[in-house]
This record gives structure tokens, sequence and C-alpha cells, in this order.
């Protein structure tokens, strides 16, 4: 687990896209996993930049979005569908064609759930996977848990999730209870993982996911088993780990 230290929000988003562009820029033709929430947003906005710029070319690339909540249809301006189109996928030359997200209108879970990981093995697996962090060590949906679940499945949203993501919506009552998530087996499964977080309020959780035991009450605690996971975080995300694992931080400042 390699644990990368930025100043800042803005720092940690052009550090990640910099990890990205580099994926894109070697392999023309990779499969890209990608995550919403708000700690990607300033890294989907650095990497339309380069695009804009000449820099970056998409055209021959795939996306597989981690997650999705069940009900929503894709024009739904809630949807995680909705939100990669309009924060990156619209501002970009990537074909639309080429990109993937759990189906939350299909009212049958086997099928779609089947349907997702089979599409992810037939692209060849992921190259990088992009991941935040929930405040609870949830990595997609996945919630913690008594058991880690293996492939793309239909979860039960726990409360303080569905608490997190209400300043999306306008009243709590709104936020969908469940979601379809790629599951552990297929994050582990990328090549290449990429965890970005950011804020006071991540600090104690990425010091347990990189420090405690690897169980699923944890989901994230999983990744340590990865042979090729960045982290990149702000300050303050690190501030629990700096005191409590500085040698863990690859380049924290003296
Ligand atoms: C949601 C998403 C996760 C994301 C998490 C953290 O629940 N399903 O993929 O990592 O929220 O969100 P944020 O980045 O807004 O803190």
């Amino acid at each position: 687990m390699k644990i990368i230290y930025t100043e800042d929000y803005k720092s940690m988003s052009r550090t990640a896209a910099n990890i990205i562009s580099a994926q894109v820029i070697l392999k023309p033709t990779s499969v890209l996993g990608l995550a919403t929430g708000s700690s990607p947003l300033g890294t989907y906005s650095q990497l339309i930049d380069w695009y804009k710029k000449g820099d970056l070319d998409f055209s021959q690339c795939y996306a597989v979005n981690l997650d999705e909540y069940c009900g929503l249809t894709k024009t739904n301006e809630q949807s995680y569908a909705y939100f990669m189109y309009e924060n990156l996928f619209k501002h970009i030359n990537i074909d639309m064609a080429r990109t993937n997200i759990p189906d939350g209108t299909n009212p049958d879970a086997d099928a779609e759930c089947a349907r997702y990981d089979k599409l992810i093995e037939d692209l060849g697996g992921i190259d990088i996977q992009l991941l935040g962090i929930g405040h609870n060590g949830h990595i997609g949906f996945n919630e913690p848990s008594d058991s880690f679940k293996k492939g793309t499945n239909c979860v039960h949203l726990t409360r303080s999730t569905i608490e997190a993501n209400t300043r999306f919506f306008e009243r709590e009552e709104d936020v969908p209870t469940k979601a379809y998530t790629m599951g552990i087996k297929s994050i582990m499964g990328a090549k290449k993982v990429l965890l970005i977080a950011n804020g006071a309020a991540k600090a104690d959780i990425i010091c347990r996911m990189a420090t405690g035991d690897i169980e699923p009450e944890c989901p994230a605690s999983v990744l340590q088993l990865h042979n090729d996971v960045t982290i990149v975080c702000d300050k303050e995300a690190l501030s629990v780990l700096a005191q409590k694992a500085p040698e863990m931080i690859t380049n924290l400042p003296r």
C-alpha cells in the first residue's frame, strides 16, 4: 500500500488525475473503474482540463462504474449514471457505448448482478479502479457486514450512509435505501487500485483501513491484501495515520 500525502483537495485531485492519465497514455484501451461522490469531482475536473488541452484521449477507453442506486433511472439527477455524464463523460471524448454502470431500474437483482460481473469479465477486468471511502469504511457500496461480498450485489444501505448521502437529495426520505454495487472480488481483481480521501472526517477511517484488522466490518481494510494500491489523501485525511504510523506515508513532510 503506497500512501501519498498532498497538501489539499486540489493537490490530491491533481495527483490522482496524473495517475489516471499515466494509465490512459500507457494503455489507450484501458478499462477505467470509476467512482462517484464528492471526492473524485476534482480529479474529473482536472482530467477534463487536460483533455481539453489535447493531452489526453479517451476515445479507446472503457469505463465501468462501481455502483448505482436501485430504482433511479439514468436521467434522474440523483442517479450515478447522471452524475458521471454531467461530471465527466459529456466533457471528454469517451464513447458512451463503452461506459457501463449497473442498471438501477432492473428489478431482477440476480440477473443485473450476474450481467455486470460478466460484463467486467468480458472486458478482461479493470485496469485501474478509482475509489472513494465512506466514513464507515465502505468502498463502492460494500457496507460493513459480517462477510465480504464477492461479486456485484444488491445492498441495503446503512443508516449512516443514507444520512451521509442526504446532502445530495432534497429530503432524507428521497435517498434510495438499496443499491447495486461491484463486489469486493471485482474491486480486488483490478490491476491497480487508486483510493482518494480528503478532509478530517475521513482521518479515522483512513487510519483504520491502513493499520487495522482486515475485516468485513471495515470493507476498505481488504485493500491491504492488494499488491498495487495507491492511496492519495490530503493532509487532514492523513492526520490520524500521521500520528499512529508516519512511516507508512511515502512523503510525509518533516
Ligand atoms: C458513496 C459512494 C462511494 C463513495 C462514498 C464517499 O456512498 N457509493 O463510492 O466513495 O459515497 O463519498 P464522498 O466522496 O462524497 O465522501
